[in-house]
């Protein structure tokens, strides 16, 4: 596993939702080798355990990598306490990032809450040949919409309570659309249940689906067990690491 750990400045941040942070760092080592699906790893202050967040843009020319994460827990916290111009120590690009396919290929995007973020670096290289469907539990949840469109994707929300967009899960604007769209790929991630109910959309319809898990994790680099997943190779069962050998599966290797 290639990576780099180190203090990198930040270079912009902002609150884009209800305890939601967009930060943009500045690490040309990173940037130079990360891709689409893989996350970095955040010491905390006053946290021995770093937190992992998934790498939502990636901008090569400026030497720079841009993350969005909630405010869930204390570490979290923490790191959104991080002001401009300050240093954020990280460990990356871990894990293993999204198979993306040949040019002209059409693909979904599915976000559930802060799933989404990893699903904007792909609508930056599948642009116009994107429909993502992100989904928050309430409007002031909702993040990165306009990000999307402005890629050329084409975009639905969706709130589990319809205080914005449509009332329910993403997974039934996924229904309808493919009953009059023949995509290539869709990829996914989120929630467990609602990776479980795309996978299982996917099989129906015959189209190839990538899931990116958030498991908890210890280490982040595959030292810890902190972070096993089954999943099935052959038809045999494996014990995985999420951070080294994920976040990114194949549907059909996942056991949820
Ligand atoms: C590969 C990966 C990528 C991720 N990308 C993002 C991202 O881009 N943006 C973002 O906002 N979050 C992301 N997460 C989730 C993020 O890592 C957790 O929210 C964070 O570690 C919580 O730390 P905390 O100290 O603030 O909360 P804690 O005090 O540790 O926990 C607070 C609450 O969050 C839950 N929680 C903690 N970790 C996770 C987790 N991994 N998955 C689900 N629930 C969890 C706990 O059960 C608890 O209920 C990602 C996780 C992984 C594994
Ligand atoms: S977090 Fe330690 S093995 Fe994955």
């Amino acid at each position: 596993m290639n990576y780099i750990c180190g203090a990198f400045k930040v270079t912009d941040k902002k609150q884009i939702a209800k305890d939601i942070y967009d930060m943009r760092i500045h690490t040309p080592e990173v940037a130079n080798i990360a891709s689409a699906g893989q996350f970095i790893h955040i010491k905390a202050d006053g946290f021995f355990l770093r937190r992992p967040i998934s790498i939502c843009e990636i901008y090569k020319s400026d030497g720079e990598i841009r993350i969005v994460f909630e405010i869930r827990g204390k570490g979290t916290r923490e790191i959104a306490k991080i002001e401009i111009g300050e240093d954020i120590d990280i460990m990356a690009p871990l894990g293993n990032g999204f198979d993306i396919l040949a040019s002209g290929s059409k693909a979904i995007l599915i976000g559930g809450g802060v799933g989404t973020p990893p699903m904007l670096e792909l609508s930056r290289i599948y642009g116009e040949n994107s429909h993502a469907i992100i989904g928050f539990r309430t409007a002031d949840k909702v993040m990165l919409s306009y990000d999307f469109a402005k890629n050329g994707s084409t975009v639905q929300v969706c709130t589990e309570d319809g205080t914005t967009g449509h009332h329910g899960f993403v997974t039934e604007p996924l229904k309808e659309y493919l009953k009059q769209e023949n995509p290539n790929i869709i990829y996914a991630c989120g929630p467990r249940p609602m990776l479980a109910a795309v996978i299982d959309i996917a099989k129906e319809y015959g189209i190839r689906c990538q899931v990116s898990l958030e498991e908890r994790m210890g280490c982040g680099v595959g030292a810890c067990l902190g972070c096993a997943c089954r999943t099935v190779k052959d038809g045999e069962e494996h014990l995985t690491h999420v951070c080294k050998d994920g976040p990114v599966y194949e549907s059909d290797e996942v056991i949820l």
